[in-house]
């Protein structure tokens, strides 16, 4: 047997074992028709010289067999890449379309090698590892039966994390060009269907909202056709036991770094077997694979966890903080920021936003955000998109001007862009009909009055990229917020042969990245956050590019709960933006006190978006104690451990919270959406502290144990009286209150 650190091989059997300290994956050839069988996923079961007691086939019927391979039909077989038409009639993960216009595949095992670390893709955002004792790498080759055709499936196992990572990639050594009609990451065969399944659903201004239903025989699938991933549904699904809670039990992640259309599937047969899939959405996608050609397909990254939600997620946050966002601002404080699009929309001049800018830089914001409205003539969002040059008229002095005097201020200056659409009314459109997607002699729909650009064509990536290069170079800017506000829908490249235009998607997607790419490697300290009309395209290939993604245009407080506690679930708390806006809000009409709003805020990127000339002193001075509070504790929300405790799916309170990795101290939020009379008293139980430590409670004087405030909670009363002070919000006989609280460990700490 060859043991490799994390991967262990029985050359014999030709079994894989993947394994660290929590989980245990295991497939194995099958010796006669050379296909992968899966064995295994879960927690960690110890390594076994013959894994052969996990098959489960006996008894089957034994119909439709499949010349040469084992006792049973492919349909009773559990495997890790499954083909169609070779007698295993679920949805395959991939298709391949021949010259002869037929779809079968064979694909045998060939052999394999193990890396240490992890190879990065080729074009594709994708997790990675600082040294190659992080994680280890298996690649196993299949090659077809009926042509030159190699598969390469790479599974990563990380040492210290319960995470594997998989992906497929096709090569085309053969004389011919085929077909790829449907090329998943990954598939994913579960012996059982005992299974929730949970994703995250919505539209715009209410993202990501969790959805739990139990899994029924037949398919679940949740996509996006759209061009990018969308507020619909983000690319992820977990399978969680029905008992699973945020602090117990099972669940399985799976989560795609990817920014365009996607489909994730479960398919349940007869027999009570999950079929886990995810990948490119197969739906309008066909990839001519030349001679001599590969395709990657995006990697999945699949989390275990048999301690709940919260296990999982940290997981998630842990890895995609620390091993997916890269460059300067991955490891450091983000600016307090403040962004003039709801206090000025398109009408603003150099003197709005340099009296904006200079009072929010006495309050203690670090970045001013200049938004929509800066270029072309752009007084409404019916045009200028693709002139990217500055509106002289709303700011005579140019942008540097406005940018240097922003510096002056002590601040740092950032931009708004969205790159990837162009208005009719610009020579970039003028000059270039042939730029936008739209099948020529057909009906081009628009949205927001703009059109998309053909992000397929390099020239119209190169043209994006001088035209932001060119204000890059002259100004200095320190942030880019990348908007992309509407979705492909006449999808349609004149640029592409007609055999090719089922590559439209995903080359649109490449050429957003290449752009990214581009331009963060001429400009590495520039900060990026991703923005598709709020929430649209959250997801782990945006996170590589920008280290923070701006969730909702919904600011409410209240809607913000929701959707916060949902983003939460995937993505780190440090890549969530929050901002904290005006009342009544601009998209529920709420008023909420300007507490709740910092409180709910703090728990993300934290920032502004409101006149904040407009506030009074009051309100003044609640932003500069907003601003330290933050501040004070922004290292513990970017680093620390996070746990939703109670949530806004199921109740009025709402909590969760943050405590640093070596436990000595968290800070915890509390949220009454609605003021209940007389009401039964709230204990809200907290997690991830030291039993034995002592902690000091902030505001307040207590001192309470771990054991006992995970254990008794601490209380949250109506008629609380004797705990007032800056951290508390108003009189808690109202709607939408909330309380932060902090913990702190000061020693004294108990021992037997
Ligand atoms: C989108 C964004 C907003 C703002 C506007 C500007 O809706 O989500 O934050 O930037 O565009 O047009």
């Amino acid at each position: 047997m060859i043991k490799h650190k994390l991967i262990k091989v029985n050359e014999e059997q030709k079994e894989f074992h993947l394994t660290n300290k929590s989980i245990s994956y295991v497939f194995k050839v099958l010796n006669n028709s050379k296909q992968l069988e899966h064995l295994y996923y879960g927690k960690k079961i110890n390594h076994s010289e013959s894994f052969d007691y996990l098959i489960e086939r006996e008894g089957r019927p034994a119909n439709n067999l499949y010349e040469g391979s084992e006792t049973s039909s492919f349909e009773h077989i559990k495997q890790e890449f499954p083909s169609f038409g070779t007698t295993d009639f679920r949805d395959p993960a991939f298709q391949i379309k021949y010259p002869k216009g037929d779809h079968i595949s064979h694909f045998e095992y060939q052999d394999y090698e193990i890396y240490d670390g992890k190879p990065t893709i080729e074009d594709l955002p994708s997790t990675y590892t600082e040294t190659d004792d992080e994680a280890t790498t298996l690649c196993v080759r299949l090659k077809d039966q009926y042509s030159e055709l190699y598969l390469i499936l790479y599974y990563t196992i990380y040492r210290d994390l319960p995470v594997i990572t998989r992906r497929s990639v096709f090569k085309n050594e053969d004389e011919e060009s085929y077909f790829l009609d449907k090329a998943m990451s990954m598939s994913l065969d579960l012996p059982e269907k005992d299974f929730d399944l949970l994703h995250l659903n919505g539209a715009w201004a209410r993202e990501n909202h969790i959805s739990r239903t139990p899994l029924s025989i037949g398919k679940k699938s949740i996509s996006s056709a759209r061009g990018a991933t969308g507020p619909v549904h983000n690319p992820f699904i977990a399978l969680a036991r029905p008992e699973t809670t945020e602090k117990s039990e099972e669940v399985y992640g799976f989560s795609l770094v990817y920014s365009g259309n996607f489909e994730a599937q479960v398919e349940v047969n007869t027999y009570n077997v999950s079929r886990v899939m995810m990948g490119i959405n197969p739906f309008n996608f066909s990839w001519k694979l030349e001679p001599g050609e590969i395709f990657n397909t995006p990697e999945v990254v699949m989390v275990y966890s048999n301690n709940g939600l919260n296990q999982m997620s940290q997981t998630y946050h842990d890895l995609y903080r620390n091993r997916l966002v890269r460059g300067t601002w991955r490891d450091k404080d983000r600016p307090v920021l403040i962004n003039n699009w709801e206090a000025t929309y398109f009408e603003f001049d150099e003197d709005k936003i340099l009296e904006i800018a200079r009072e929010s830089s006495e309050l203690g914001v670090d970045l001013f955000v200049l938004d929509d409205g800066w270029f072309g003539t752009r007084d409404t969002d019916n045009g200028s998109l693709g002139n990217w040059t500055v509106d002289k008229r709303k700011l005579p002095n140019g942008l540097r001007k406005v940018s240097e005097e922003i510096h002056n201020m002590g601040m740092l200056f950032g931009l708004w862009f969205e790159p990837e659409m162009v208005s009719k009314d610009t020579d970039l459109y003028k000059n270039h009909k042939d730029w936008i997607i739209n099948v020529p002699g057909k009906n081009v729909s628009h949205g927001r009055n703009q059109y998309i650009l053909d992000f397929s064509n390099k020239e119209v990536v190169d043209n994006l990229y001088q035209q932001m290069d060119k204000i890059l170079t002259h100004v200095k800017i320190d942030y880019i917020k990348w908007d992309m506000n509407r979705y492909i829908s006449e999808a349609y490249s004149v640029n592409l042969e007609s055999d090719r235009q089922g590559e439209l998607y995903h080359r649109y997607i490449l050429g957003v990245y290449s752009l990214f790419e581009r331009l963060q490697t001429k400009y590495p300290e520039i900060l990026f956050e991703s923005c598709a009309g709020g929430g649209g395209r959250f997801d782990p290939g945006m996170l590589y590019y920008s280290p923070q993604i701006w969730t909702s245009d919904d600011t409410d407080a209240v809607e913000r709960l929701k959707i916060q506690y949902g983003t939460s679930l995937v993505y780190p708390i440090s890549s969530i933006g929050s901002h904290v806006s005006t009342v009544p809000n601009h998209q529920v009409g709420r008023n909420t006190p300007i507490n709740t709003r910092g409180d709910v805020a703090t728990f993300g990127t934290f920032g502004y978006e409101l006149d904040i000339t407009k506030l009074n002193k009051e309100e003044k001075n609640k932003v500069v104690k907003q601003i330290k509070m933050f501040k004070k504790h922004q290292k513990l929300i970017r680093t620390g451990t996070f746990y939703r405790l109670k949530s806004p799916f199921e109740s009025n309170e709402v909590g969760w919270m943050i405590v640093s990795p070596n436990k000595s101290e968290a800070l915890i939020g509390f949220y009454q959406v609605l003021a209940r009379p007389n009401a039964p008293y709230e204990r809200l139980k907290l997690q991830g502290l030291d039993p034995n430590k002592r902690y000091k409670i902030f505001p307040g004087s207590e001192y309470r144990y771990g054991s006992d405030l995970q254990n008794v909670g601490l209380l949250f009363s109506q008629n609380e009286t004797t705990r007032k002070d800056e951290y508390w919000s108003q009189n808690n006989k109202s709607d939408f209150n909330s309380r932060l609280i902090y913990i702190k460990d000061f020693g004294d700490n108990f021992s037997d």
